[in-house]
């Protein structure tokens, strides 16, 4: 059913002066309800349209129009509430709603696909009225909708999904997202799930409350994050076997458990920082290569990483609780037999402050068991979440 209950005005005038040209070489800008009526009689409209900024009358691409072959744009308009079509059912370019703040209803139930979906800017939209299975690039951002029904992507390059305060969950059915899925700052207890999830490159998800990703099982290209989740208590890949690049788990307030129970390989560096309330890593049971540094600091009272067998770069372990013995049973001999750097390496617990690999660990009264105490660890670690820091700052705009 459509959100548009009553008739428009501006629609009122069907059958008036505008020649119906549906095909325009340049942008074509919708003026008024004549211009809308004119573009909703073809059958498939050539070219792209834009609303006018100053437009203040609701829009309905209602009639014939099926496919738009081009793109449909709605950006810094700051007087209409009501857009949509009834007909169309797929634009070959972009769907852009960009800074339209009286936005409240955005109808197109017959669309199923577009090239690049982006809602920008929309503080007054709660909920769509859509049914998308197929589009290359999503971006939402800065809207107050509760949820994402009506978009179910079989297939996507890319997700973008930040500073939508109100939604509260956002699963799809996708099984292969070939660019990059960033989640950050949605509502902070948002349940994310991504059920059918094979392969993905880079993933960044920030302050989400839960995750389930059952079947991943490679990152092709790019990393692995999960920051500034303060709800999130448990983060599990079951099925994840190789993570091209980096696996960063930093700053989850509330996070109690890190399960990879089939992850062998890491391309770069593996940082587990901040997470406060994490007290152990026994998740990474066949974990065995580590291509750049393996960085563990925190409050730890277990640590198992049973499959280690090599780690290129620096590996730091620095523990405020009592890791036992496993320093001198475990750590210690694998770097003896040169799987792990003799220079850059630093393995203790019991301590006072426990750092991130570069800082050199601040001992408490009863030091653990040694390495290389205060060793000059050279090796800078680039964490994938310095790199976002500025992009997160841009979005809170
Ligand atoms: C959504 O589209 C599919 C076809 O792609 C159709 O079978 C289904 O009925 C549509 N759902 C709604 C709510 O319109
Ligand atoms: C997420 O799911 C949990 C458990 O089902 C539920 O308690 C919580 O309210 C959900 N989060 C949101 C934001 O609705
Ligand atoms: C994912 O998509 C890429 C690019 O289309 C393709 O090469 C790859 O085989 C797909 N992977 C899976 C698991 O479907
Ligand atoms: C886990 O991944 C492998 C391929 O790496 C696949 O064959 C298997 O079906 C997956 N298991 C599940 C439960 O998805
Ligand atoms: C994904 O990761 C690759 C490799 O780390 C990087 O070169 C690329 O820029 C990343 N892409 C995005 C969109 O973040
Ligand atoms: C951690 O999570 C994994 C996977 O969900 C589960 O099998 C395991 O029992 C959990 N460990 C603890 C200590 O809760
Ligand atoms: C850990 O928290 C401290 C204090 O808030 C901060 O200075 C540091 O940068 C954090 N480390 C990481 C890796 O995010
Ligand atoms: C480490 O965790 C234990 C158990 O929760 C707690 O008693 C202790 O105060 C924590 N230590 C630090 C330095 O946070």
């Amino acid at each position: 059913m459509s959100l548009f209950r009553v008739a428009l005005p501006a629609l009122a005038v069907v059958g008036s002066a505008y020649a119906a040209s549906c095909s325009n070489s340049a942008t074509s800008t919708i003026q008024n309800g004549g211009d809308a009526t004119a573009i909703a009689s073809c059958t498939t409209y050539s070219g792209s349209i834009a609303v006018a900024t100053g437009l203040a009358d609701d829009i309905a691409l209602d009639g014939n129009l099926k496919k738009i072959d081009g793109d449909l744009v709605l950006e810094s308009n700051s007087d209409i509430k009501r857009f949509g079509s009834s007909s169309l059912q797929s634009i070959s370019g972009k769907l852009t709603l960009n800074d339209v703040s009286q936005l409240a209803a955005l109808s197109f139930p017959a669309l199923t696909e577009v090239d690049e979906l982006t809602l920008k800017g929309l503080p007054n939209l709660r909920a769509l009225e859509f049914n998308l299975t197929k589009a290359d690039k999503l971006d939402i951002e800065n809207t107050k909708l509760q949820n994402l029904d009506g978009i179910d992507l079989d297939e996507v390059s890319s997700i973008f999904i930040a500073n939508n305060d109100d939604i509260a969950s956002i699963e799809m059915q996708v099984t292969n997202i070939t660019e990059f899925i960033t989640l950050s700052f949605n509502n902070a207890m948002v349940n994310v799930s991504f059920p059918k999830l094979e392969s993905a490159n880079n993933i960044s998800f920030r302050a989400i409350g839960s995750l389930n990703i059952p079947v991943l099982s490679k990152i092709n290209s790019g990393s692995f994050g999960v920051f500034e989740s303060d709800n999130l208590e448990s983060v599990s890949a079951p099925n994840l076997t190789k993570i091209d690049g980096a696996l960063v788990i930093d700053n989850n307030k509330g996070l109690k458990n890190i399960s990879f129970a089939s992850l062998t390989d890491v391309g770069a560096n593996l940082q587990i920082a901040n997470n406060t309330n994490l007290h152990q890593i026994d998740g990474l049971p066949k974990l065995k290569n580590v291509q750049a540094a393996l960085d563990m600091s925190g409050n730890f009272s277990k640590v198992e990483t049973p499959s280690l067998d090599y780690v290129k770069g620096v590996f730091n372990l620095q523990s405020t609780g009592d890791i036992g013995t496993v320093c001198d049973d475990f750590y210690n001999p694998l770097k003896a037999k040169g799987k792990l750097q003799k220079g850059k390496y630093v393995c203790q617990g019991k301590l006072e402050e426990a750092n991130t690999a570069g800082s050199s660990p601040k001992s408490g009264s009863g030091s653990g068991s040694g390495g290389d105490k205060g060793a000059a660890v050279g090796l800078a670690v680039p964490s994938i979440s310095l790199g976002l820091v500025g992009l997160a700052a841009v979005l809170l705009l």
